[in-house]
């Protein structure tokens, strides 16, 4: 007899890291695999670390986050939304995908069901997997005028046993972003039939008409059973700190205390203060960010948006496109030579959830020059062998 669960043990490598591995940190390519771009984290917020660390900032903190990061989250969020979120209601677990695995950790078990709005990061997949709860996909419909899901479609696909709706908007790959009416209808649907939504937010500045995308926050009262998910990963150029937050209900307060002491007790204190900094004074560098990667969309809309060889849609959010290659049933395949011929580095379709086999996912966060090449070489790729 083995000692690990069945879940650890068909556990799976993701699709993304299965084709990164075998040329990470290779010069010679040009990376779209990851979500990601070449920005490094700006100067005041690593100075504002460095300070802390000089300070001798270096001992265990709140388990749940320093106070002064969680009330800078509050006013953050509080600003950005016009709402008040109570204070107590926040947690800085780690990063935003330690939040979604505690949140998921906290709901479900053998026997329940977990329910996923697709495509979807492939991460999603194994955190509910991981519960042994059984998983099932709703999935998002590419149409002429985008990516589109409403609240009725993943309503029609909760079962008796559900216990957990997963939606990641803006959305990782497709860039679809859920419209506040049917964030609203999915709010009061869970409210009646206590279903948790873990709502991960973590690409709500990466919008291309507005400063913000809808949040839940917005539409949920207290005690709703709703996590948000958030970080600072994306919106202030800061994945390597691993540093992120999480809104939950208020009656949940101390679960949360001691479930963040069991996870990792709070991420690292110079991080969270170098984060302060990142709330309080990172709005220019945020519209910056958003400028460049509406740019970088333009660039992926001009290469792919009237190319026979794809169907493109351009996103409404986040950093990424997800396009189909016509002729490709394989996208593995696909990107794995494209590599090993061209040096660029894509993400395959099938890693995002069933029925994305002829997609890939393209990240459009790095710079514009290395960008254009690799738009230049996917797109004579394609055409030498799906022409
Ligand atoms: C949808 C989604 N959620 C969560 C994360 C992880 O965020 P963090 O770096 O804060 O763990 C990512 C990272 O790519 C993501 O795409």
């Amino acid at each position: 007899m083995k000692p690990f669960r069945d879940e650890i043990e068909s556990l799976e490598q993701n699709g993304i890291t299965k084709v990164a591995f075998k040329r990470l940190d290779d010069p010679k390519v040009i990376p779209l695999w990851f979500g990601e771009g070449d920005t490094v984290t700006p100067e005041f917020i690593r100075d504002a670390t460095k300070a802390a660390l000089d300070k001798g900032e270096t001992f265990y903190s709140h388990t749940r986050g320093r106070p002064e990061l969680r009330n800078a989250i509050k006013h953050y969020l509080d600003n950005l939304y016009g709402i008040d979120v109570d204070e107590r209601r926040i947690t800085v677990p780690g990063a935003a995908m330690l939040g979604v695995t505690i949140a998921a950790q906290m709901v479900l078990t053998t026997g329940d069901h977990g329910l996923i709005v697709g495509p979807v990061w492939p991460n999603i997949d194994a955190v509910f997997r991981i519960t042994g709860a059984d998983l099932s996909y709703v999935r998002q419909r590419l149409t002429p005028d985008g990516w589109r899901l409403s609240a009725d479609e993943i309503i029609d696909a909760v079962q008796p046993n559900t216990k957990a709706i997963f939606v990641n908007s803006p959305s990782n790959p497709t860039g679809w972003v859920m419209g506040q009416d049917d964030q609203r209808k999915l709010m009061q649907f869970a409210r009646d039939n206590q279903v948790l939504i873990i709502a991960d937010e973590v690409y709500h500045r990466t919008v291309f008409d507005s400063a913000y995308a809808p949040s839940f926050l917005q539409v949920a009262q207290q005690n709703d059973p709703l996590v948000v998910v958030n970080g600072f990963s994306k919106a202030w150029a800061m994945t390597g700190w691993r540093i992120g937050w999480v809104v939950t209900p208020l009656r949940h307060e101390m679960h949360w205390t001691a479930l963040s002491e069991c996870f990792n007790t709070t991420t690292n204190v110079f991080c969270q203060l170098g984060a302060v900094a990142a709330l309080e004074q990172g709005e220019g560098f945020v519209a910056e960010q958003q400028q460049q990667f509406q740019h970088g969309r333009r660039l992926v809309d001009a290469a792919l948006g009237n190319h026979a060889l794809f169907d493109y849609t351009s996103p409404e959010g986040a950093f990424y496109a997800f396009p189909r290659v016509r002729g490709c049933t394989d996208t593995l395949d696909y990107v794995e030579r494209l590599l090993e011929e061209e040096d660029v580095g894509l993400a395959p379709g099938y890693t995002f959830g069933p029925d994305n086999e002829s997609y890939f996912r393209i990240c459009f966060a790095q710079s514009h020059d290395r960008l254009q090449e690799g738009l230049k070489r996917i797109v004579r790729f394609t055409e030498k062998y799906y022409g």
